[in-house]
């Protein structure tokens, strides 16, 4: 999966013969799961169609302040714009807009919108190699440069003019992992290995039953999902559960039993910065498991059960310098309960679901939490999606960890 999945990437489009290759450009963008939309200086249009590019980034296409529609005149705003962008890259970007940018002329919707972008800006320049060269053009790279925005610089090759040099547009493919690879490298987590527990445990009574629980592990597998998009290496151990991912920074270790999960976790807790324990571990199981399967004969029948190792607990007790978080799922006096597990288990952060919470727990898409931290501050969040729920978290961890 790309970095760049679900990002709104804005593409800005000047007027330069290899504007025909923003056509694959949007493709590339639109393959990777991204939303794209594109702004383009009016001249840019002479080299490129407008519906050619709506249609590829399904999207209607910016290049005026002003359209018109149905006789109407609707204001395309620039602001709105600029700020949906989580990322935006002008390519190709000719002499003249760069020299532009790196003054502050606003005379197009483009520029107008890159004066109001807050994301990130990458530019590809694209030009003759005399212009490429020229000191005036070096002096528009260090201005960008030295605003904050990346430049992505042009291939050698043949050009439009005939000569051979540099100044060709980088290859769409290349400007797509140059910018992957940048976010990449910059993300919070790089690298960071997080060891991660998710779904139900079964325990097992003969050979083909067991004791389980509703735990769907959708809480646990988005956990991944949020820290392995934000650069870490996470192994996700993980109790039976329907959920899949295909995320390259996850490492799926299946488990079934909490013995099983204890010992798994206890392979990879000491090289782990941090560990989430969202698992929903069986507290008891049977202390015998027949060898058999057990056949029905009495009215009644008692099972006998013995307590599972707490695998939090014990990561608790020989933790040195891992960021250790628990859950707590709670019916009744919740935060002191919640309060009461961050201490005796050693945790740095609890999330707290109630189940009195409308929305929370097992086997729903939503969920409320409650983050304690270990120096005791309590953050109540919204009812959200699972997903988001496991943003917030990572959020929480990287500003306890940065604090
Ligand atoms: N947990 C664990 N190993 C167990 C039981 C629980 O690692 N054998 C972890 C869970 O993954 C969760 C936290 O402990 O992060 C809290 O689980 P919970 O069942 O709410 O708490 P318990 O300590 O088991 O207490 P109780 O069931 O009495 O509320």
């Amino acid at each position: 999966m790309s970095i760049l999945k679900d990002k709104n990437i804005l593409l800005g489009i000047t007027a330069g013969i290899a504007a025909y290759k923003s056509a694959s450009l949007v493709r590339l963008f639109i393959k990777s799961g991204a939303n794209v939309k594109v702004v383009m200086t009016p001249a840019s249009k002479d080299f490129i169609t407008p519906l050619t590019l709506s249609t590829l980034s399904k999207n209607p296409v910016y290049s005026s302040f002003v359209d018109e529609e149905d006789d109407n005149e609707v204001w395309n705003n620039h602001v709105d714009l600029g700020l949906w962008a989580d990322i935006f890259i002008i390519a190709p970007a000719t002499a003249n807009t760069m020299a532009k940018m790196a003054n502050g002329v606003c005379d197009n919707i483009l520029l107008a919108t890159y004066l109001s972008a807050k994301c990130p800006v990458y530019f590809a320049p694209a030009m003759d190699l005399d212009m490429y060269k020229h000191a005036s053009t070096k002096a528009s790279f260090d201005k960008l440069t030295s605003y904050g925005n990346k430049l992505i610089p042009a291939g050698t090759g043949e050009l439009a003019s005939g000569l051979v040099g540099e100044g060709r547009l980088a290859e769409p493919e290349d400007i797509v992992s140059f910018i992957e690879k940048d976010i990449l490298n910059q993300l919070p987590l790089k690298d960071k290995p997080i060891l991660i527990t998710a779904g139900p445990t079964y325990e097992a009574l003969d050979p083909v039953r067991f004791i389980g629980n509703h735990s769907s592990g959708k809480m646990g597998f988005e956990i991944a999902n949020a820290a392995a998009n934000l650069g870490a290496q996470v192994i996700l151990v993980t109790g039976p559960t329907h959920q899949k991912t295909t995320h390259s920074h996850i490492d799926v270790k299946p488990v079934t039993s909490a013995e099983d999960m204890y010992i798994e976790v206890h392979k990879h807790f000491k090289s782990s910065d941090i560990a989430i324990l969202s698992a929903a571990v069986a507290d008891y199981r049977p202390k015998t498991v027949a060898n058999q399967k057990i056949k029905k004969k009495d009215s009644t029948f008692s099972i006998e059960l013995e307590k599972t190792k707490d695998i939090l607990k014990s990561l608790g007790e020989i933790k040195s310098n891992q960021f250790l978080v628990g859950f707590a799922l709670e019916t009744n006096n919740e935060l002191k309960h919640a309060k009461g597990k961050l201490k005796s288990k050693n945790l740095d952060l609890i999330v707290l679901n109630s189940l009195q919470d409308k929305g929370a727990g097992f086997g729903v898409s939503t969920n409320k939490v409650t983050f304690i931290t270990s120096a005791g501050d309590v953050i109540e969040n919204e009812l959200k999606s699972k997903a988001e729920v496991a943003k917030d978290l990572m959020q929480q961890i990287l500003k306890q960890l940065d604090a």
